[in-house]
């Protein structure tokens, strides 16, 4: 099998779609019909591998991939394991005074003399979380959280994924074996992480460690395997036969198992050996590739550590040695307001420049409105900031006895700075309050959001236009093609210009290219091939010219689609198109006072989604430019949906893979007879088509009593 690596994105569509059938197959195999045809390493193996591909390819992620929906084995929650022997946590010194007492008191207690050594091991502490890890007989068994200490989560499927853990050991290990150590993720695994989650419009993790807690208490094992984690192992639990006599012994054997060990532990005699080591991790700390927050200490023999026993619930033979928090002083000089290209409104503290842990650090986030007014933020003030690991520093509070004279309040912008259009909190309608961001509702025009706008516009379930891609759409904006969509129909009356950006951007690759392969930038040969060019690139413009003028003419549920006004999908587009029929009645719908009432009375649209919509024609931007737009197209009405078919006010649910049709074309063809088709089954569904590969909704619909049909069943019925 070729490598992850090494795979084109070509093949690893191919694959995907290979991984996504024969996964759901076993799927079928394991719960409805009860008889696995593979191992359970097989199957995870399979999963294993999609996901790595799906981590690399993050845009092939296809919407029947098993990552998608919780796997087969994942209950709802995680099983609770007893540990066999409890999970202590350490006490902690903040001082060189504290680390001195702790070795005074070893000493003490022991029945040392005063200048007697003892030696200690000392070793980073990692920052993420812990987990105990039992082997019998060599094999893992069971993988857990910590939990209280007594009682952790089983996390055995998803602590398999992580390849610093061994399936199997190496060497003779004891015959039973608990390995206990930390869970991490680097700072690029957390980059990386957070990069991902931000493009498919997930929240973002806070810091590694809690990037680390999530991933590994993912219900779907495959998603911690698509996560960067690693593993140092540092300490045991319960143990059939100890291999060794010391601390430092222990983790050599741990690394003939196979285990991790982290490479900077060290064996120190005296005090200062010990204070020596510290300052030098701490020097280190933040070249490190993943976060520590502070320094353990353990006295090395183990016949030492039975002596010294535990005071509670830490060991009398440990002892962490925690690093200050970096912290540094400095003055808020401005707030600036970002928009994102989501166009949410994000506060962006501007420092005066301050060394904090040896990074300089010049801006911190003031994470939202709310935020700052808690904190009482004002521009001129002196402010504590804080950074933890690689996230971007924080505020942590205001020294109010350095606030200068008449700093007033800071007053949240209720316009977006970018284009002035109103930004709003929504309101959520369960509970009620307001959502923490504040949002430019302009976006039809805002230009800090204008490319993904259209990007959005020109896609499959939009205008669909052929060649006009991400690339093109970015190119044209930087210059000054396209501003908003209408001006995507305007090009088709400048194909000279079009021509002309096209051939420059061609001609500044081919530059690039040269320098890179180190070749002179050469003459332009005028010959055969540069009029062979000219000629595609002339071919290129043409059908892109036919490609958007073919989309003049639209279906209203697209083009409302395509607006991408907030919470407003393909099939609330649909729902809207369905209910005014023609473009100008939807406009005169907006217009008029009852809008928010009349779109909140069509089943399945909100209050949330109603409040976009008005926010979206309440702004005065946004209408002259859809205007704009509505001057180049031919909006086709909606048609009615037929009164009287087979399936007219029928729900209808479709799982598995169709084979005659996509998935889209079934909704859109199932919606034109009149059913409603819902994504879930229950017992209001009337009939689920199954194709194959369907999983858990089959099941429900047989749970339910509810009429499956297969794929030319279900045509058969409609036709
Ligand atoms: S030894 C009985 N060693 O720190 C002693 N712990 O506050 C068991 N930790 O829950 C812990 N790095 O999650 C040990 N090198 C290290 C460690 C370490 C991080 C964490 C661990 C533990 C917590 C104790």
């Amino acid at each position: 099998m070729k490598s992850v690596e090494k795979l084109t994105s070509a093949e690893a569509e191919k694959e995907l779609d290979k991984l996504a059938r024969e996964i759901a197959e076993h799927d079928r195999h394991y719960y409805l019909q009860d008889a696995p045809v593979i191992s359970d390493a097989a199957y995870d193996a399979l999963r294993q591998r999609n996901a790595q591909i799906e981590a690399r390819f993050p845009l092939l992620v296809r919407p029947d991939s098993p990552s998608q929906r919780v796997g087969a084995k994942a209950s709802a929650r995680f099983a609770k394991v007893v540990h066999a022997r409890p999970m202590l946590s350490l006490d902690n010194a903040f001082s060189d005074e504290d680390v001195a007492d702790f070795i005074a008191r070893v000493r003490r207690f022991l029945g040392l003399k005063e200048d007697e050594e003892v030696m200690v091991t000392a070793e980073p502490k990692i920052d993420g979380l812990s987990a105990s890890l039992r082997y019998e007989k060599g094999l893992l068994v069971q993988g857990a959280t910590r939990g209280d200490g007594a009682e952790g989560e089983d996390i055995t499927a998803n602590l398999r994924t992580i390849s610093d853990i061994p399936l199997r050991l190496k060497g003779k290990p004891p015959a039973i074996l608990e390995v206990r150590g930390e869970v991490y993720m680097t700072h690029k695994g957390f980059a990386a992480l957070n990069k991902a989650q931000e493009e498919e419009g997930r929240p973002i993790y806070a810091n590694p460690r809690n990037s680390a807690a999530g991933s590994v208490r993912q219900l779907d094992p495959a998603i911690t395997a698509g996560r960067s984690l690693n593993f140092f192992a540092y300490t045991w639990g319960e143990i059939s036969e100890l291999p060794a006599k010391t601390q430092t012994g222990m983790l050599e054997k741990f690394t003939d198992y196979g285990f991790v060990v982290n490479p900077l532990v060290r064996r120190c005699q005296t005090l200062d050996q010990i204070l020596k080591f510290y300052r030098d991790i701490e020097s280190k700390r933040v070249r490190l590739g993943y976060d520590i927050d502070g320094v353990v200490y353990k006295v090395d023999r183990l016949d030492l550590q039975e002596r010294l026993g535990f005071v509670s619930r830490s060991p009398r033979w440990a002892i962490a040695h925690k690093f200050p928090a970096e912290q540094a002083e400095t003055v808020l000089q401005d707030i600036e307001i970002q928009v994102g290209r989501t166009g949410k409104l994000a506060p962006v503290a501007r420092l005066r420049p301050v060394t904090v842990g040896g990074v300089v650090v010049r801006n911190a986030t003031l994470h939202n409105e709310d935020e700052i007014a808690r904190k009482d933020v004002r521009i001129g003030d002196t402010v504590v900031i804080q950074r933890a690991g690689d996230v971007i520093p924080q505020i942590v509070r205001v020294l109010d006895d350095k606030r200068p004279r008449g700093a007033k309040p800071y007053k949240f912008p209720t316009k977006c700075p970018v284009c002035g259009s109103h930004a709003v909190r929504e309101v959520d309608e369960k509970t009620g309050k307001e959502d923490v961001d504040r949002r430019c509702t302009g976006g039809l025009i805002c230009d800090a959001q204008t490319v993904e706008r259209l990007k959005y516009f020109v896609a499959r379930d939009g205008f669909d236009i052929e060649g006009l891609g991400g690339t093109m759409i970015e190119l044209f904006h930087e210059k000054g093609l396209l501003n908003e969509p209408a001006d995507i129909f305007a090009l088709t009356e400048k194909p000279e210009k079009v021509s002309k950006v096209l051939a420059e951007h061609r001609a500044a690759l081919s530059e690039e290219r040269r320098a890179a392969e180190g070749k002179d930038p050469i003459v332009t040969k005028v010959g055969k091939s540069k009029a062979k060019k000219e000629e595609r690139e002339d071919k290129v413009v043409e059908n892109l010219m036919a490609a958007i003028a073919a989309r003049r003419k639209i279906g209203l549920d697209r083009l409302i689609n395509a607006l991408g006004i907030r919470h407003v999908g393909e099939t609330t587009a649909r729902l809207i198109a369905r209910h005014y029929r023609t473009i100008n009645a939807f406009l005169k719908g907006m217009e008029s006072d009852s809008a928010r009432a009349e779109l909140e009375s069509l089943e399945g649209i909100g209050g949330v989604v109603a409040e976009a919509i008005c926010d979206f024609f309440d702004e005065p931007h946004n209408i002259k430019a859809l205007h704009r737009l509505l001057a180049w197209l031919d909006v086709t009405p909606m048609a009615a949906p037929a009164k009287s078919s087979p399936v007219s006010g029928k729900t209808v649910v479709f799982t598995g893979t169709l084979e005659k049709m996509t998935r889209q074309e079934a909704k859109a063809r199932a919606e034109s007879l009149g059913a409603k088709v819902s994504g879930s089954v229950s017992a209001k569904t009337d009939i689920v088509v199954a194709g194959p590969g369907a999983g858990s909704k089959l099941k429900e619909a047989q749970k339910h009593n509810v009429q499956v049909l297969d794929e030319d069943a279900w045509l058969k019925l409609i036709s």
